[in-house]
């Protein structure tokens, strides 16, 4: 048998041994690499005699052309049969898909829920498509009031309400406050009200669009201990242990007297001073965190409830902003960017 020939036998019969894919590789560099079988048969060609040369070149030529054949038919078969192995398989374990998330302000939804229903509030979300009565004139706002100018309102053009005005999208979650005295009837009342709320601005601590969770808490003897008390609770669930809140006496038309709440800030722990120089943060070693108050007179008329029987307290806090503080972000615009690799994060 000549060289070629017991080449070729030999190759058939390592060829029908093959099983895999990384064996088929092998036998390919065995026979074809550059240090392979065909080349150093190649290399002995000098001692074939002058006149058979030429014959020699071409049945070795043709060799390697079939080995080559046989060798990439003999992968597709294989790589082949393993997909249909793995298509009938069932007892393969599946293809386990990326896993999705929760978007950061629903996780928050969730989270401040249940910080309120653990006191007893139950969780309301009123329309943030409104009526100027709810959003206004119910809260102690009358049409020509100046401070409705702070919420710089969105209105929708439909036919206006002969009761309740013109409709619009509503700049606050006060609005779902006598809405709920009207739903309650008779305090006590324990409103955790989330819900989108609409104002026209654009920029880093900004969105058009926005969440607010307002809580209102009415019934015999409530005060502003209650008040103080119910947001300390809050803070420490909500931003940690060491978190504290302090109320600064500020105006709203529909609390008297109105605060704003300020919580310890979250980076410097309330030190003002953060790896050695003044916390860039806060500067004071408070964060503002919202509007606070007892309820208004007038807005407790609104709801039907007596304000010579009952007192109560409300606030309103966007929900951007405390897990910007939480979190330490300093652009909400990438809560709505729909950027996964900043919503995966949380
Ligand atoms: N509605 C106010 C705002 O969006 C926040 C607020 C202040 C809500 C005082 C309240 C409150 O319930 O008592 O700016």
């Amino acid at each position: 048998m000549d060289q070629l020939t017991q080449l070729r036998s030999q190759f058939n019969a390592e060829l029908l041994e093959i099983k895999s894919p990384s064996e088929i590789q092998l036998l390919d560099t065995k026979y074809l690499g550059r240090n392979g079988l065909i080349n150093t048969v190649l290399q002995h060609i000098k001692e074939v005699p002058a006149d058979q040369k030429k014959e020699y070149g071409t049945n070795l030529n043709e060799l390697k052309q079939e080995i080559i054949r046989s060798i990439s038919e003999k992968k597709t078969f294989l790589l082949q049969s393993a997909e249909t192995k793995q298509q009938i398989d069932v007892t393969l374990p599946g293809t386990s898909y990326p896993k999705g998330s929760l978007h950061l302000i629903t996780i928050a939804i969730d989270e401040i829920t249940s910080i309120f229903e653990k006191i007893g509030f139950i969780r309301v979300s009123y329309p943030e498509v409104e009526y100027e009565f709810f959003s206004f004139e119910s809260l102690n706002m009358p049409k020509t009031h100046a401070a409705r100018d702070d919420f710089e309102t969105s209105f929708i053009e439909a036919p206006v309400h002969p009761k309740w005005g013109k409709m619009l999208l509503t700049p606050h979650t006060s609005s779902g406050q006598v809405r709920e005295m009207w739903r309650v009837k008779t305090p006590p009342v324990r409103m955790i009200n989330i819900s989108k709320t609409y104002r026209p601005n654009w920029d880093a601590t900004h969105t058009p669009m926005f969440f607010q969770f307002e809580g209102l808490c009415l019934d015999n003897g409530i005060n502003i201990t209650h008040l103080k008390g119910t947001l300390d609770y809050f803070v420490k669930s909500y931003f940690g242990e060491d978190i504290r809140a302090r109320l600064r006496p500020h105006h709203f038309q529909f609390t008297e007297p109105s605060f704003e709440v300020d919580v310890t800030c979250t980076v410097c722990k309330g030190t003002s001073i953060n790896n050695g120089q003044k916390c860039k943060i806060c500067k004071s070693g408070w964060l503002e965190l919202g509007g606070t108050g007892m309820v208004h007179p007038n807005v407790l008329k609104s709801g039907n409830i007596d304000p010579k029987i009952y007192t109560g307290w409300a606030f309103g806090f966007g929900i951007e902003r405390v897990i910007m503080m939480k979190f330490g972000i300093d652009d909400i615009r990438n809560y709505y960017s729909g950027d996964i690799r900043f919503l995966e994060q949380f």
